[in-house]
C-alpha cells in the first residue's frame, strides 16, 4: 500500500468528508456475526445528488455474503442511479486499509461515471488517514462487455 497516496481526513472536501462519515454510520449495521469484520461502503451518484449506503451481511453458509459495496450498489440502480462518482470503504484492520474485493471492484466497474472512473476513498472508522484512489489503478484493463450496447429485442 506504499504506493497509494494517503492524506488526513480534514484536507478533504466536504462532500468526501460527508461520505465517509455515512460509511462509518452504516457500517454500524454490519450483520457478520461469522467473520466479525464489520464494512461500511457509501456510494456517492454521479449528479452529487445522492448518496447509497450498504454494510456486509453474512450467511451461516458463507457463500452468500454480500460486501458492503454490493449492498449498497442495488441501492442505487433500483432508484435509477446507475453512473457513480465516488465509494467510501470504511472498516477497521490495524496495519492497513480494507480496499474492495475483487468482485466488488468488478461490480463498481459497471457503473462508472462519464469520465469512465470512480474515485475510490478508503479509512478506518476513526477517520484519520484517508487512502485516495480510483478504480481504474485498483482494476486495469478491466473486462469491458461486448453486450453491453445492443438491444434488447422483446
Ligand atoms: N467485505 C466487504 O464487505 N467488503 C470488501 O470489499 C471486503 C470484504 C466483507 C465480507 C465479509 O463479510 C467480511 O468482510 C470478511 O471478509
Amino acid at each position: 500500500m506504499d504506493n497509494f497516496k494517503t492524506v488526513d481526513f480534514s484536507s478533504l472536501g466536504e462532500e468526501i468528508k460527508s461520505l465517509l462519515r455515512e460509511a462509518v454510520e452504516i457500517r454500524k449495521r454490519a450483520y457478520c456475526p461469522y467473520s466479525n469484520f464489520a464494512v461500511g461502503a457509501a456510494i456517492l451518484t454521479e449528479d452529487g445528488s445522492k448518496v447509497y449506503t450498504g454494510c456486509n451481511i453474512e450467511n451461516s453458509t458463507l457463500t452468500p455474503c454480500i460486501c458492503a459495496e454490493r449492498a449498497a450498489v442495488p441501492k442505487a440502480v433500483c432508484d435509477g442511479y446507475v453512473n457513480f462518482k465516488a465509494v467510501a470503504v470504511v472498516a477497521y484492520q490495524k496495519d492497513s486499509f480494507t480496499a474492495p474485493c475483487g468482485v466488488c471492484r468488478q461490480t463498481l466497474s459497471e457503473f462508472c461515471g462519464s469520465d469512465g472512473d470512480i474515485q475510490v476513498y478508503l479509512s478506518k472508522p476513526t477517520l484519520d488517514k484517508v487512502l485516495c484512489t480510483k478504480l481504474s489503478e485498483l482494476l486495469p484493463l478491466s473486462f469491458v462487455s461486448y453486450k453491453k450496447d445492443s438491444v434488447i429485442e422483446n
